[in-house]
């Protein structure tokens, strides 16, 4: 690999960092990394996912239809997330009203950068909630453990392989409002948080 090949991932993680921090720190999010967590906690953040990746997955279905990532393939998170809430107290997904818009490739990445390096708070996060929820990869937990599937490590491999192809400075630009997208969104589901449980018949 060479220092031009490496530039193109430097520059997202490096161009998002900030937008990340901000991220990891929203106040549904935060209690992820919370000795205190409860099961109701963890649910709002897997419904409020649940939107935001079926507005994006809409958008990469028909976008990368035409587009060939060799080594690679993006695999749809939301129903492991759909899977997740089925075990989960909340049933209500709350739509992401935050439309999202890709119109090449460049942003294309730069959107999948975030999606796949999301998997790494994945690592942290789900032995936390393995330890406090006893929820696993297999009930309630399989959107926090799916990196354990390592598309991260193919992602990155396609992108340092194809980046003379890319217009950095367009893909760290998507990366960024993908970043801020997900906050918007979370905002949204916070404000409307009286709506997001609603009583299940089984509880
Ligand atoms: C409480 C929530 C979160 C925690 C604790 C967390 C934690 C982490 C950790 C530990 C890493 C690995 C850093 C490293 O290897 O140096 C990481 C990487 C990353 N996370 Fe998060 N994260 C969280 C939420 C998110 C969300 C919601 C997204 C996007 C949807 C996201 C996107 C990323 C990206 C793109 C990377 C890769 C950075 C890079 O190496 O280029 N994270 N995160």
């Amino acid at each position: 690999m060479t220092s031009s090949t490496r530039s193109l991932l430097v520059l997202l993680r490096e161009g998002t960092e900030a937008n990340h921090q901000r991220l990891e720190e929203h106040p549904l999010l935060r209690p992820l990394m919370a000795s205190t967590l409860s099961l109701e906690q963890y649910s709002r953040v897997i419904a409020a996912f649940a939107g935001f990746y079926a507005a994006l997955e809409r958008g990469i279905q028909e976008l990368s239809s035409g587009i060939d990532f060799p080594g690679y393939h993006y695999e749809p998170r939301l129903p492991l997330l759909l899977d997740d809430l089925a075990a989960l107290p909340v049933c209500t997904v709350v739509p992401c009203t935050v439309a999202p818009e890709y119109s090449n490739e460049n942003e294309l990445v730069g959107m999948l950068y975030v999606l796949e390096g999301a998997t790494q708070g994945g690592r942290v996060i789900a032995p936390r909630v393995q330890q406090h929820l006893a929820l696993s990869e297999t009930s309630g937990a399989r959107y926090f453990n799916f990196y354990r599937q390592d598309s991260w490590r193919e992602f990155r491999a396609m992108v340092e392989k194809r980046q003379e192809h890319y217009d950095c400075h367009r893909a760290r630009d998507a990366a960024c409002a993908t970043f801020d997208n997900l906050y918007s969104h979370l905002e949204h589901c916070l404000s409307n948080s009286g709506d997001l449980f609603s009583e299940r018949h089984d509880q």
